[in-house]
Formats: C-alpha cells, sequence, structure tokens
C-alpha cells in the first residue's frame, strides 16, 4: 500500500515536472519574454531575458544592451556593435560587424577589430570571407595566439563564379573556436594595384547564409567596406550550468551552448 502510494506521488510529481518542462517550452519557442517590468524589444528587435536593458534587467553586465532610440527604427547594441536577433533557444546573438579593406586610393589599410569580452564568434555558422583580386586576408584572435586566412587569386576578369567562393576572387575558411576578441587585416600580394576592376580587398566574418559571392563587389563591396555584415556570436550564463539556471527561474536562458 505504501509502496503504491509512492509510486503514484512520484508518478504525480514527474507529470507535473513533464508539464513545467512543456510550458517553458512553448512560452520560449512562441515569444522571447523579458524579466517582468521590463522593456521587451528594441526598435524590430526582441530583447529577451537573460539581456535586458534598463537596471535591473539584465542579468549581469555581460547582458546589457542599449537602445538607440534616436535612429529610426530604434537599434539595439551591445558593447558598440548593432544587434539583430538575440535567441534564447540558440544561445545566439546576430550582431553587425566591420570589413577590413586595402584600397588602391587609400594610405593606409584598414584593419577590423571587434571585441565581445566573453561570448565568442560561432565557427560553425560564421564564415570568414576575403574579397579582391590577389589579396590575402587574416584573422587573428586579438591575443595575438590564433592567426589564419586565405587567399584569392584573379588571373583574368572573366574567370569569377557568381555565387561561389573558390579562391578566385574570393576565397572563404573558418576561424577557430572560442575567438572572442578578433582582428581582420587585409593584404595584397604583387599586381593587384590598376586593377579597374577591383579597386580594394577586403576581409570580414559573416554569418554563412547572408553571403553569396557576386563579382560586382570586386569593384565595390559595401560601400568600399564602409557598411557592415552579420556575424552570429554564441553567448553563455557564466559559469553555472543550466540545472542552477532553471532553480533560479532563468530557465529561458538555456541555450545550448550553456551546456
Ligand atoms: C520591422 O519589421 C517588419 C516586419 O518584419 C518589417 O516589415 C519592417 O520593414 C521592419 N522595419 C524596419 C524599419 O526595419
Ligand atoms: C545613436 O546612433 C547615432 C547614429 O549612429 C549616434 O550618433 C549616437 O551617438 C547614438 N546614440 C547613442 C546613445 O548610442
Ligand atoms: C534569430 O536567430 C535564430 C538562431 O540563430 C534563428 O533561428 C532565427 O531564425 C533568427 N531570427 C531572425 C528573425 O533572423
Ligand atoms: C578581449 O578584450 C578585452 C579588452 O577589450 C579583454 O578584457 C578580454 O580579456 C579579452 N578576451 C580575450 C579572450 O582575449
Ligand atoms: C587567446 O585566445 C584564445 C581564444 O580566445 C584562447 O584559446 C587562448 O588561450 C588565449 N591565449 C592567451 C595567451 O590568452
Ligand atoms: C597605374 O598604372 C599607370 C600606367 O600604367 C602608372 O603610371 C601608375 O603609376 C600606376 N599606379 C599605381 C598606383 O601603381
Ligand atoms: C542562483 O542562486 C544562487 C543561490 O541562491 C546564487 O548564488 C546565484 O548567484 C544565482 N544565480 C543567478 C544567475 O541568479
Amino acid at each position: 500500500m505504501a509502496l503504491h502510494v509512492s509510486v503514484k506521488f512520484r508518478c504525480f510529481v514527474l507529470l507535473l515536472c513533464l508539464q513545467l518542462v512543456s510550458v517553458q517550452i512553448a512560452v520560449a519557442t512562441s515569444r522571447p519574454i523579458a524579466k517582468p517590468g521590463c522593456k521587451d524589444r528594441c526598435g524590430n528587435v526582441s530583447i529577451p531575458y537573460p539581456f535586458g536593458i534598463a537596471d535591473g534587467c539584465f542579468l549581469d553586465e555581460w547582458f546589457k544592451v542599449t537602445c538607440n532610440d534616436s535612429l529610426n527604427p530604434p537599434k539595439p547594441v551591445y558593447r558598440g556593435l548593432s544587434v539583430s536577433n538575440i535567441s534564447v533557444l540558440d544561445g545566439e546573438m546576430t550582431t553587425e560587424v566591420g570589413i577590413a579593406t586595402n584600397c588602391d586610393d587609400q594610405h593606409a589599410a584598414d584593419d577590423s577589430m571587434t571585441f565581445l569580452g566573453k561570448f565568442t564568434f560561432s565557427n560553425k555558422k560564421n564564415k570568414f570571407i576575403a574579397i579582391g583580386c590577389n589579396t590575402v586576408a587574416l584573422h587573428k584572435a586579438t591575443n595575438g595566439s590564433i592567426s589564419g586566412g586565405c587567399l584569392s587569386i584573379c588571373t583574368a576578369k572573366d574567370t569569377f563564379t557568381n555565387g561561389f567562393c573558390n579562391g578566385i576572387g574570393c576565397c572563404e575558411t573558418r576561424i577557430p573556436a572560442a575567438i572572442s576578441n578578433l582582428s581582420v587585416t587585409v593584404e595584397d600580394i604583387n599586381e593587384r594595384k590598376n586593377m579597374s576592376f577591383n579597386l580594394c580587398g577586403y576581409g570580414f566574418l559573416v554569418e554563412q547564409n547572408s553571403f553569396s559571392f557576386s563579382s560586382p563587389y570586386l569593384k565595390d563591396f559595401k560601400s568600399k567596406g564602409t557598411g557592415t555584415v552579420p556575424a552570429v556570436v554564441d553567448w553563455t550564463i557564466g559559469n553555472e550550468k543550466c540545472d542552477d539556471a532553471i532553480r533560479n527561474s532563468t530557465s529561458y536562458a538555456c541555450g545550448p551552448n550553456t551546456l
């Protein structure tokens, strides 16, 4: 009898847990949730907890987002980077990052440096791209310990294939895992100068589905590289395990990267 009751009770508890979990999943997938009393949007972008805008709305300083209301629409900014998407389920955030350039008509090459501090650039969802003729783009962690890159060559003007970043006019590679502070530089090897169809070399990290090579980019990409491209950032909650986060009712903050 006692056993029977105990089994029943356990089943009840299990059922309750399952229900709670499914409610949480339903809530998390239907819409992102800010802390009660906190603004959950900035312009077109949802700002779910653990991120937040006002004091008391974010988990800690690493999750603080500012909303630039003087822009139309207002834009969320994370550590100086414009944010276009925050996903709690994936533990990802999409930010706009700069483009490194090296142009014939400018005196100095323009490097691109991005400081995430603690979060890291996804090495699965981003590609590292160089565009240009006889152009080398290099990526390195700003602590100097890791470096890599790719080389793009042009032999003739009509050898490019739109949609293919195959080393002719465009090359691509990956960055290593766990890079938070990224520096990108572009150098040209001999004979790029004076190619009327390619004044600049470019190097940048970009969300892989957001970039497809097109030969006009050789002439001009994103206003000579003064624009930005989207890149995916992986974020995690401190060193805290997801279990602890659930106990503290921060369950929505448990992306796969936190496990
Ligand atoms: C905001 O999002 C809506 C729906 O996705 C879109 O139609 C609109 O153009 C966006 N507004 C701006 C200013 O980006
Ligand atoms: C908002 O954006 C504008 C234009 O980029 C910039 O000049 C201004 O400093 C920003 N304001 C804040 C509070 O970040
Ligand atoms: C936001 O990011 C998530 C994960 O990276 C993705 O699944 C989702 O489609 C993105 N949403 C928008 C509106 O881009
Ligand atoms: C990234 O740069 C910041 C300073 O901007 C520094 O505090 C932090 O330790 C750096 N992170 C890594 C992993 O190098
Ligand atoms: C430099 O950064 C990389 C990636 O963030 C990290 O793996 C490495 O341990 C760091 N090295 C030093 C000396 O801080
Ligand atoms: C470009 O080519 C012209 C003529 O071929 C030459 O006079 C000029 O010095 C070249 N400019 C550069 C930057 O190499
Ligand atoms: C979770 O709760 C523990 C104990 O109450 C506390 O030490 C910890 O800082 C909390 N973590 C968060 C993310 O609130």
